[in-house]
């Protein structure tokens, strides 16, 4: 048999009234999984793990931590960890006072892991300074100190790198990576993609509620499609040349300089470049150009507004 996954949750749902906060979301994090769940302010995220941590009861639809339902037993609990929003302390006590008071709370060993998890996440030198000074990053570092005390297999953080600067960013990253290293899986909440997308290998894109795109990176990128840019001594002939050419599509001009286009495969490109030549259009620049990330979320969580732009949502719809 095999063992069950660190997180499964089905047509998992919260209404507020009218407000239907988390909408039918089916989602599996599977054990080595560092997992991003993505989405913009208000899509849903908190609300999301405010259930699977079982702090809050679904409106409908289930959610198992290793096979159990964190809702009828807190054992569910054994071995997950961590924090939304933001993790409380005592201000006026101190980072290591702190973790002892945790510490109490999970019983067991965790006292003994106060020294090694304040090592971990980089604080043995602030651990006698009061919470209270603490910068932000620290304290969401202390937070994942705090979740470290139960040697947790599965580890919940709700957008641990949120307003960190680029090096605090940096830091967090490297420190989720060591503890994934380490054998823990992790699920991480944010709303930039560029924060996440080195250190997740799979992901979720929500958007009001609802799951738009389940997968890895990978997939997600190579779905976003590529095309080319081309800027050459006169835009405009080269636009017709392309045109013309077979295997090019979707030629554009772009407002800035040179112009973009998709092809069936590379000698495409190559025949292209051949033929502008020939009618004397000199190429200065010739690029595949991936969507970024960045672009495809925007395009994922703007949904219906997205024009005429190609619908990943739709693309996407065979992929989770
Ligand atoms: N206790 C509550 N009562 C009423 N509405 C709520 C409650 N909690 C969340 N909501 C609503 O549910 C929606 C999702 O909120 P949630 O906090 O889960 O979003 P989020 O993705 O975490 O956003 P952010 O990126 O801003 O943290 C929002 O519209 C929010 O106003
Ligand atoms: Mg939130």
């Amino acid at each position: 048999m095999t063992a069950p996954a660190p997180i499964e949750v089905r047509g998992l749902c919260k209404s507020y009234g009218e407000l239907v906060a988390v909408d039918d979301v089916d989602l599996t994090v599977e054990a080595g999984d560092v997992f991003g769940y993505l989405g913009p302010n208000g899509a849903g995220k908190t609300t999301s793990l405010r259930m699977m941590l079982g702090l809050i009861v679904p409106s409908a639809g289930s959610v198992r931590l290793f096979g159990r339902d964190p809702q009828v037993s807190v054992k569910a609990l054994a071995g997950v960890a961590g924090f939304v929003e933001a993790p409380s302390f005592y201000p006026y006590l101190n980072g290591r006072t702190n973790l002892d008071l945790f510490a109490a709370l999970d019983g067991g060993d965790a006292r003994e892991r106060i020294v090694e998890a304040l090592e971990i996440v980089g604080l043995s030198h602030r651990a006698k300074d009061k919470v209270g000074t603490y910068s932000h990053g620290m304290r969401q570092r202390l937070g994942i100190a705090a979740s470290l005390l139960r040697r947790p297999r599965l580890l919940l953080l709700d957008e641990p790198a949120t307003g960190l600067d680029p090096g605090g960013m940096r830091d967090m990253r490297d420190l989720i990576r060591n503890l994934s290293g380490q054998g823990m899986t992790v699920l991480l909440s944010s709303h930039l993609l560029t924060e996440v997308e080195e250190l997740c290998n799979r992901v979720a894109i929500v958007r009001e509620g609802r799951v738009a795109y389940q997968g890895s990176l990978a997939e997600l990128r190579r779905q976003a499609g590529s095309g080319y840019l081309l800027r050459t001594t006169d835009d405009e002939r080269a636009r017709q040349v392309a045109e013309a050419q077979a295997g090019i599509g979707e030629v554009q001009i772009r407002a800035e300089s040179g112009l973009t286009f998709s092809a069936e495969s590379e000698s495409a490109v190559g025949a292209l470049s051949l033929a502008l030549a020939e009618s004397g259009t000199l190429a200065l620049e010739l690029s595949p150009r991936h969507a970024t990330l960045e672009d495809l979320f925007f395009r994922l969580t703007e949904g219906e507004e997205a024009g005429a732009a190609p619908r990943p949502d739709r693309a996407l719809e065979g992929a989770t």
